[in-house]
């Protein structure tokens, strides 16, 4: 059934003009019907697409929305999408969610990512240093904003970052939204086969690292090693992708907006500035995507048991009921923290105090050593990640 006019289908396309602004339609739709269906898969669903902030919280935030993509519904991209194992928690909802979440709460505490600081100014520092010898032109995605995220998760992982290729490759599954559910399962399969063959190694040689810490509760009878296993995984993935694309694009805004840098350049202001970026930019711009499982109001329409839910990210962080002058980039702004880059509910993203942390050190430290940087090609030259969950560049071409 193809998409009628009064449904649109739900599209990611950006115009060519502003890649790094939402798709136009879903800024009218907020003014105009902020509760309305969207067309997916060719008018097979025609899930609620939710562009106000408020609205955007009530969904997150009650637990009558489930997260499995696996039920009848679910506002899913490929049709056959399954429900990960449970260690692919975020698509699970409560209680199996929470015993997952909470095998891994302790790591992610402000304390411990705080200690990691040294040590990813170090490797900031290193790969900077590395790629400053080149010639330019070169591409920072390849040189600098995915290994530095990278290499972060695998120190805090205990895994070899050696291995990167093997798990970037099938990381890149995870975010795709043309995989299949068959390429996903493989691609989980190969990663959690790789990780309990390291569980092994931690069990022999310990470490002080997360892959240490779960082997540990598997031995105490906490979690299986399959859970070990697929946690680890999910970790893995979970911290690549993410961060490397808000290194890129925040560079990117940052060059567009060069007259704010000094503002991020000042270690009282830095924090602020990382929220602003988070949401102005907004990188998980697939949408988050739930299931009512009760009838649910919301603003004013009632979602039925069964209908599927879209979240916007982008959209819903620049709601101007919240955040004033919404599309200008505002470095100082007051209130950019209440955006929902990181989710919101029982969901809210567990890796955040490691991404902020990572931002705050990385971005300032890019401009220190480069403060000549500049992109080499026409902005009309850089292609934007399209067809994944998480919004990005495939390269970036970089003087100094
Ligand atoms: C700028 C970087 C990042 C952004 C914008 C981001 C965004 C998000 C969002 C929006 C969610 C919620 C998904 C939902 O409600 O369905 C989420 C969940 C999650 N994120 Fe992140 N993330 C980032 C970095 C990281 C990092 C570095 C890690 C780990 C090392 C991580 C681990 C997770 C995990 C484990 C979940 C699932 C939480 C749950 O279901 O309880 N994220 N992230």
């Amino acid at each position: 059934m193809p998409s009628s006019p009064s449904v649109p289908a739900f599209t990611l396309a950006r115009p060519a003009s502003a890649p790094l602004d939402p798709p136009p339609l879903y800024t009218e739709l907020r003014t105009s019907a902020p509760l309305t269906r969207v067309s997916l898969r060719e008018g097979q669903l025609s899930p609620w697409l939710v562009t106000r902030w408020e609205d955007a919280r009530a969904v997150l935030g009650n637990p009558a929305f489930s997260s499995d993509p696996s039920l009848p519904g679910a506002p899913n991209f490929v049709e056959g999408t399954r429900q990960g194992p449970r260690g692919f928690f975020q698509s699970h909802d409560d209680p199996v969610h929470a015993i997952m979440r909470r095998t891994l709460t302790r790591e992610f505490m402000i304390k411990r990512i705080d200690a990691l600081r040294p040590a990813i100014l170090r490797m900031t520092d290193e790969l900077l240093s590395a790629m400053a010898e080149l010639e330019g032109p070169v591409d920072f995605v390849e040189h600098f904003a995915l290994p530095l995220p990278s290499l972060v998760i695998c120190e805090l992982l205990g895994v070899p970052y050696e291995d990167h290729d093997f798990f970037q490759t099938h990381s890149k599954f995870f975010v795709d939204l043309t995989a299949t559910a068959e390429q996903r399962d493989k691609a989980r399969e190969a990663l959690a086969g790789y990780l309990l063959d390291l569980l092994k190694v931690k069990r022999a040689t310990p470490g002080d690292d997360v892959v240490t810490r779960l082997a540990e509760q598997v031995d105490a009878g906490d979690i299986t090693e399959q859970d070990a296993a697929t946690l680890s995984a999910f970790l893995l993935f979970a911290g690549h992708e993410t961060t490397a694309n808000m290194i890129a694009l925040s560079t990117i805004t940052l060059l567009q907006h060069s007259e704010q840098i000094p503002r991020l350049m000042d270690e009282t202001q830095v924090a602020v500035a990382v929220e602003e970026l988070l949401r102005h930019i907004s990188i998980v711009h697939g949408g988050l995507r739930r299931t009512a499982t009760q009838d649910i109001q919301v603003g004013d329409v009632t979602i039925r048991a069964g209908e599927g839910v879209i979240i916007p990210l982008g959209v819903v962080n620049r709601d101007p009921d919240v955040f004033t002058g919404p599309d200008a980039l505002d470095l100082d702004r007051a209130n950019s923290r209440q955006h929902l880059a990181f989710g919101y509910g029982i969901h809210q993203c567990l890796g955040q105090p490691l991404a902020r942390v990572e931002l705050q050190i990385v971005l300032p430290e890019v401009f220190r050593r480069l403060p000549d940087l500049k992109i080499a090609v026409p902005m009309e030259q850089i292609t934007f990640k399209e067809d994944t969950v998480v919004y990005g560049v495939h390269d970036l071409p970089v003087t100094w």
